[in-house]
């Protein structure tokens, strides 16, 4: 059988038929921005800052499959500024406030936003006050810090068989929640060993008493910017 490829950005990407976009993209070490991909769990397309441009269509890479001789565009202005202001909104929708954030230094959110040279939020600040659950003994759940990118939700249902996340809500209301009777992460059977405790992108999943662990200039994403790092390295954080 001949090799299948598409195009991304006058580059040759060969593929599996089945792959989609995104995974063909990193395999072949060309970089697209994601938050709520993870190479482990099936796709949700809901973050949509993998956008590419195929034709004159936008299209999700992690949800669109790879098809022979699609010529792909990701490196452009306007892509560049339409994944721009998705991240901002991300930003004034919850609380992100880097400075006091464990994560910071090791945040997919911090480090696209980084990466693309945000200098500003733009929009005004939401300032959500969702409750903090400190109810489980080795992990902390802030809300205020969730992007709603269903990660934990598929990992602990898809993975560890679980389910103890969902999502609530519909529109600006959608919320993470915990399915247990009082509604606690404390009251769930939730455990550091489930791949859910290991794939929120910021820092709203965090382990307790491991808090500023690494000294700053040896974080994940002091090292290098988000989009240097190799798909495996990247899989591997
Ligand atoms: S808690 Fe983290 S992994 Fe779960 S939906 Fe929110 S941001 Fe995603
Ligand atoms: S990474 Fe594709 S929509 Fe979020």
């Amino acid at each position: 059988m001949s090799e299948q490829s598409f195009i991304l950005d006058g580059k040759t990407i060969p593929f599996t038929p089945g792959q989609t976009i995104i995974q063909a993209a990193m395999e072949a070490g060309q970089y697209l921005p994601y938050l709520c991909y993870h190479p482990d769990l099936k796709p949700h397309g809901s973050c949509k800052v993998c956008t590419v441009k195929i034709g004159e269509r936008f299209m999700a890479s992690c949800t669109t499959l790879a098809q022979d001789g699609l010529v792909v565009e990701s490196d452009t202005a306007l892509l560049h500024e339409e994944r721009m202001t998705l991240i901002q909104m991300l930003f004034v929708e919850g609380n992100h406030f880097c400075p006091s954030c464990e994560k910071s230094g090791n945040c997919q959110l911090q480090a696209t936003a980084y990466d693309m040279k945000m200098m500003t939020p733009h929009f005004p600040q939401f300032f959500p006050n969702r409750p903090v659950d400190a109810s489980h003994p080795d992990y902390l759940l802030d809300t205020n810090r969730c992007i709603l990118c269903s990660l934990c939700v598929r990992a602990s249902r898809d993975v560890d068989g679980k389910n103890v996340f969902g999502l609530t809500g519909r529109g600006i209301h959608t919320r993470l929640i915990v399915n247990s009777a009082s509604g606690k992460l404390g009251d769930s059977d939730f455990a550091g060993s489930d791949k859910a405790a290991h794939v929120c992108p910021v820092g709203a999943i965090l382990p307790k008493r491991k808090g500023f662990a690494v000294p700053i200039g040896e974080r994940t994403y002091d090292e290098k910017p988000i989009s240097v790092f190799t798909a495996i390295e990247r899989k591997e954080k």
